[in-house]
């Protein structure tokens, strides 16, 4: 139910920040400032402050700031209209709905409430169930069995559906639930041959109890007893009102504290892996359920901390295939770690086995930054093929520029360069390259939400000296990049693209010192009939050449992006349409040189004698048609 305007507005107005966060941490004043440390991140000197004049709190080392409803939120992981309740409770704010909520919120609101009701009496029942014969001896012996105790049973609200067609659904019926809101709720289903009756959908099976994060339960998964072949493992509530799968991480409730606490949070894949590891006396974790990471389940994480350790069963398969999931993670700004288990070991089986001590222990000597683990995992790959090496490198860099430290960028710098087998430098120049990238994204994105920032600052920039080098360098590095790329595709029948180019490029010499070596460096081998592909210039002494020509390999989308928008040459169907694409290139190389030499004359013509005048005015005017010209071939290549 949405709570009315006029109640958050009492609330904002009533909650004092220095009060609300005094609640939680102990502040102290200084200046006009009152300073406390920062309950959101692990720090000895206080760097969170509250203004009591702004009635804001801000920490200038996690970041975190806001007024005092998002300090609750915050702090106790809520949404804002939790924030607001709690606020109220301690205010002794009476909280009313919104006025003009339309019927239909009012009938949705209160069918939830009926569902949460109902879940809450059915998770009672299984509880309770454990306690009854049937449950006592099928249901507490397995749990017993695999070393579940009565504080750990409690703690997660474990149960046990009776081996019974209608149980639930003849208690519920008792209570006083309607059929409606229990089939809602996803507990019982209806059968096929007649749709006024019901069954219970959870039958003779455990219950692991699934709660929001207030601690409500909202769904079950009821795991069989047997060997069954024929039946699944779990069977799990549907998607109903109160529970979106893709929203929640089994064990949060449980663990959101010592999540915060810890300020990490290991992530597994099993209800057992879950209440294995609080055995161990690890209980800042929580599972996927099975299924891959969603964006939500990770801005879940991320309100209680920026940390992740994933534990993979070990099963190098199963690894590979979540390796999306850690990306997920990356990009979401967290921090990665993982931690890999000894092939047919999950969490839950190795903790059992080490014992508490030791398996902490493994943890800790285990967990790896996520970029060895990465690199660790295709390692043997890598060693083979040096193409493929530069193609980790560009995922091994991309994964790093998702880092927001920069020290520990660096160090993943080193890191990855020994495990590469690379020159650091190397690594760094790509990294730096990609965080450039990210920057300007960012950049502008941030301009555009920004309304304050001046018209000026959208205009295309102007071609200054800078630029127009800028452009030339990147003209020819495409040629090059194009030469050790595709040299030996054929044009036509009988010409190969280096033929074609070199001979385009005859009367051009390249601005760039390195891109004359590596172009004389091709010149060579061809003449030597030796093959100058990129392999042939790996093995190069040139340190610089060596960087260069990997740099062209491993970043040609981003140069395919960088052609599209600065110079509107459309590349992404080169290998379709090569001639083109170099005949464009050579062009468009060639005209940035006449640019430059027409650029040269009119500066000689402004400080020219009158006897050169002529003579420079007639080179003006031949440049100028050369440049025509090729604008005029150019217009009709690129609109072909
Ligand atoms: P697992 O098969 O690893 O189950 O599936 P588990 O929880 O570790 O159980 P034990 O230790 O083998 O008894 C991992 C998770 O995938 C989901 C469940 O959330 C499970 O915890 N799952 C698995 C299902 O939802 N349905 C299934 O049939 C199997
Ligand atoms: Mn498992």
């Amino acid at each position: 139910m949405a709570i009315s305007r006029s109640t958050t507005d009492k609330v904002r107005e009533r909650a004092d920040i220095e009060e609300v966060v005094n609640d939680y941490v102990p502040l102290k004043k200084k200046g006009q400032n009152l300073m406390a440390c920062c309950p959101f991140h692990n720090e000895k000197t206080p760097s969170f402050s509250v203004s009591p004049s702004k009635q804001i709190y801000k920490c200038f080392g996690c970041g975190k700031a806001g007024d005092s409803i998002q300090f609750v939120m915050d702090i106790e992981g809520v949404g804002f209209n939790e924030a607001i309740k709690q606020l109220a409770k301690k205010y002794g704010i009476e909280i009313e709905e919104e006025h003009n909520a339309t019927p239909e919120d009012v009938e949705a609101y209160n069918e939830k409430e009926s569902l949460y009701i109902a879940l809450g009496f059915a998770r009672d029942l299984f509880v309770q169930n454990l306690r009854e014969d049937e449950g006592q001896s099928i249901g507490l012996s397995y749990f017993k069995e695999r070393g579940f105790h009565e504080a750990i049973i409690e703690k997660f609200d474990l149960g046990y559906a009776m081996d019974s067609w209608d149980h639930l659904h003849q208690k519920a019926k008792t209570a006083g639930f309607e059929d409606d809101i229990l089939l809602k709720a996803g507990l019982i289903l209806q059968k096929e041959s007649d749709q006024s009756r019901f069954y219970d959908r959870f039958r003779g099976r455990v219950i692991f109890t699934i709660h929001n994060l207030g601690g409500k339960p909202i769904a079950f998964g009821a795991r069989k007893l047997g060997n069954d072949k024929n039946s699944p493992k779990y069977i799990n509530s549907p998607e109903t009102a109160v529970y979106h799968k893709s929203d929640v991480l089994y064990g949060m409730f449980q663990a959101k504290k010592s999540i915060r606490n810890e300020d990490n949070c290991f992530l597994v894949e099993g209800y057992t892996d879950v209440i294995s590891l609080h055995l161990s006396g690890i209980e800042n974790v929580v599972a996927s359920s099975g299924t891959s990471l969603t964006e939500n389940q990770i801005k879940l994480i991320k309100r209680f901390t920026d940390h992740v350790t994933v534990l993979f069963d070990g099963d190098e398969a199963g690894i590979k295939a979540s390796l999306r999931g850690i990306d997920m993670l990356l990009e979401g700004g967290l921090n990665v770690r993982a931690v890999v288990f000894p092939q047919g070991e999950d969490p839950d089986s190795f903790s059992r086995k080490l014992g508490s001590v030791a398996f902490k222990e493994y943890l800790k000597v285990q967990a790896k930054d996520f970029i060895a683990f990465k690199i660790g995992l295709f390692a043997d790959e890598v060693a083979l093929d040096p193409i493929k090496r530069a193609e980790v490198i560009r995922q091994v860099v991309q994964s790093m520029s998702k880092i927001p430290d920069p020290i520990i960028r660096s160090v993943y710098v080193k890191e990855s360069a020994k495990l590469l087998e690379m020159e650091e430098e190397i690594i760094q120049a790509e990294l730096n390259k990609m965080l450039l990238k990210i920057t300007k994204d960012h950049q502008f994105k941030a301009n555009l939400q920004n309304k304050e920032t001046v018209i000026e600052d959208f205009l295309p920039e102007k071609k200054t000296e800078a630029s127009l080098k800028e452009t030339q360098i990147a003209h020819e590095r495409e040629m090059l990049r194009l030469l050790v790329s595709y040299g030996f595709e054929k044009v036509s029948e009988g010409l190969r693209v280096c033929d074609y180019l070199l001979q385009e490029m005859e009367d051009l010499h390249f601005e760039t010192p390195v891109y004359q070596r590596i172009l004389v460096q091709y010149k060579g081998a061809l003449a030597k009939d030796v093959l100058p592909d990129p392999e042939y210039f790996l093995k190069q002494e040139d340190q610089e050449i060596k960087r260069e020509v990997i740099s062209m390999i491993t970043s040609k989308h981003e140069m395919s992006d960088n052609w599209e928008k600065k110079f509107q040459i459309y590349t992404h169907r080169e290998t379709d349409d090569l001639s083109k694409t170099l005949y464009a290139g050579i062009l468009r190389l060639k005209r940035r040189v006449l640019k430059k030499m027409l650029d040269e004359t009119i500066q000689k013509l402004k400080v020219a004698e009158n006897k050169d005048v002529v003579e420079l005015q007639q080179v003006y005017l031949e440049l100028k048609n050369f440049q025509i010209a090729i604008d005029k071939q150019l217009g009709t290549v690129i609109s072909q």
